[in-house]
């Protein structure tokens, strides 16, 4: 399994702290329907700077932030003190979370879990399973096969779904997983899917636009 490697967060200050500090639009939702499911353990797992741990926090839910990087909980402590929120943040790896099993009721894991390889994939899918109750839900993204990074045939490739990113930048040297939805069916077969989708998103980089596909994943712990 390749070795994990957490951002470089120190790169990401001004305009694109900004843009991470903003929450996702799909958050709105996951609050609200994780709110009517009364669940209330909630982990923001690969934090970065914290932008969902806050949200999630103000919200009422028991919220734990958790990171490889000790910039990016560093920095999500010191938002949490700004806007007087209590949360518990925890460094490490997701290969093995720090968490019991059957004790997280809800999962945001926003652009974190492809910074693996396959085998890294299937240990995440595992640790995911394990610290979920029973009928938890975990919302994830996942990079897709249609997006330009994969086909980057000058990035060293670690087995046939992972590529090293080498763009200058804080993800620079990361391990990027790629899905399809055949593979996605395998990785998951132990979770009940609810809902899926294939994202097309377009950004802007000075005077360039750029587009990436991501899968995106509600996923639901049956036993
Ligand atoms: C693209 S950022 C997303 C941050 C956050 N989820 C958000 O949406 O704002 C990816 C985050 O995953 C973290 N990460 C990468 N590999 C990790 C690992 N093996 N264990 C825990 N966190 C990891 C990085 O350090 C980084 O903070």
């Amino acid at each position: 399994m390749i070795e994990s490697k957490e951002w470089n967060w120190n790169m990401v200050r001004g305009e694109s702290e900004r843009i991470w500090l903003e929450p996702s639009i799909v958050s709105y939702y996951l609050i609200d329907r994780w709110k009517k499911q009364e669940k209330e353990n909630f982990l923001d797992l690969g934090c970065g700077l914290g932008r969902h741990t806050i949200q999630f926090a103000k919200e009422g839910f028991n919220t734990r932030a958790f990171d490889l990087s000790k910039e990016a909980i560093e920095r999500t402590k010191k938002y949490a003190t700004q806007e007087n929120v209590n949360i518990q943040c925890d460094t490490g790896d997701m290969l093995n979370l720090p968490y019991s099993d059957s004790s997280i009721d809800c999962i945001l894991c926003m652009n974190v879990i492809s910074h693996t390889d396959t085998e890294g994939m299937r240990k995440i899918v595992k640790e995911l399973k394990r610290v979920l109750v029973n009928g938890g839900e975990c919302y994830l993204t996942l990079g897709s096969k249609e997006t330009w990074g994969f086909k980057q045939e000058d990035w060293p490739l670690v087995d046939k779904n992972t590529r090293i990113r080498m763009e200058e930048g804080p993800e620079k040297g990361i391990p990027h997983f790629y899905a399809d939805y055949d593979l996605i069916l395998e990785l998951f077969a132990d979770f009940k899917i609810e809902k899926i989708f294939h994202l097309q998103d377009y950004y802007n980089k000075g005077d360039k636009t750029y587009s990436s596909y991501h899968y995106h994943m509600l996923i639901r712990k049956e036993e």
